[in-house]
């Protein structure tokens, strides 16, 4: 199967134009999916420039490797971009970095492939893990954890107002039976949910909640933030494109806490225990009408470009 012919690289020409400050650079593609946004980089640098690609999945890793077999500038790394401070010293290229690229969440591959679980449209078992060569699914998750804890899950991760009875269904529905597959458990949405969005499916918040809780997703972003400053090279730049509220969260709270002034109460003596200044926030993105008229996953998209303060 040709998995890109059903992907559309959100955002890539503005992000990938904020990332490269230098074409000669070197950059790491953090979340390099199926390669749309490496693909840009490495059309829009010179010869001589380097640019290194991590992904969790090994599907996606295993197509790159085909893919680009022939780029002689491009390295490719199997795992989790918060080891990226580790992989950055393995390649000689700590604190020399010019822009970290990160294209945050699923894929719409993942979306669109019936195995993985992550779209509440297709029958699948219910795994939801980027990388499946470890950790437990989402299955192992909900036939085990308590209902309090699913309810706190749901709530937290996916803002669902019908978190309590989702939880209580499930607790109900595990007396009798395991939950191993995607409709099964929407299925138990579906029952649960009292009020129907126009706009959306009643799984969709049920979802992204179980996805982000099992992949770690706002624990690593936030990890990711702090380890790469000493990876990149003065006015190195973040470049992060953010799909939903939580992250764009973990985003603010990074600049707030990593920034005194804007920490500190006003007129209240600075205490000695906050942390450097990091980055500025030079520049936040929206998709165009047209863009988002094109790529319907575009629609709740953010750039974000963080710069390193030298
Ligand atoms: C939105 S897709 C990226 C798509 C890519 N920009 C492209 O154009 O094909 C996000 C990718 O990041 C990967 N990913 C998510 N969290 C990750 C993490 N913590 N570390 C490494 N890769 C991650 C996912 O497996 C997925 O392939």
């Amino acid at each position: 199967m040709d998995n890109t012919s059903f992907h559309i690289p959100v955002l890539k020409a503005d992000s990938v134009q904020q990332l490269i400050t230098d074409e000669n650079g070197i950059y790491i593609d953090a979340t390099l999916g199926y390669g749309g946004h490496t693909r840009e980089i490495l059309d829009s640098t010179s010869k001589k420039a380097r640019i290194y690609g991590i992904d969790k999945d090994i599907d996606a890793i295993e197509f790159n490797t085909n893919e680009l077999s022939d780029e002689k500038r491009f390295t490719l790394r199997h795992g989790c971009f918060s080891s990226l401070h580790e992989y950055a010293k393995t390649w000689n290229i700590y604190g020399a970095v010019n822009g970290i690229l990160f294209d945050l969440g699923v894929s719409s591959v993942h979306l669109d492939d019936g195995d993985r679980g992550f779209s509440f449209t297709k029958d699948a078992p219910l795994d939801m893990r980027f990388n499946r060569l470890e950790g437990k699914t989402v299955s192992d998750y909900l036939n085990k954890l308590s209902e309090k804890e699913i309810e706190r899950i749901l709530r937290v991760y996916g803002q669902e107002k019908f978190s309590k009875r989702i939880a209580r269904n499930i607790i109900k529905y595990r007396e009798k039976n395991r939950i191993t597959n995607t409709l099964e458990l929407v299925d138990i949405i579906n029952k649960s949910v009292l009020v129907n969005d126009k706009h959306k499916h009643n799984a969709t918040r049920s979802f992204q909640a179980l996805r982000i809780f099992i992949n770690k997703e706002l624990d690593v972003l936030k990890d990711v933030l702090e380890k790469s400053f000493d990876v990149l090279a003065p006015k190195g730049r973040l470049v992060l494109i953010t799909y939903h509220s939580l992250e764009e969260r973990v985003i603010k709270d990074f600049l707030i806490y990593t920034d005194q002034y804007l920490s500190a109460p006003r007129k209240m003596p600075i205490k000695k225990d906050f942390m450097e200044k990091m980055f500025n926030l030079i520049k936040k993105i929206k998709p165009s009408d047209e863009e988002i008229e094109i790529n319907p996953r575009s629609r709740s998209a953010k750039i974000n470009v963080l710069e390193k303060q030298s």
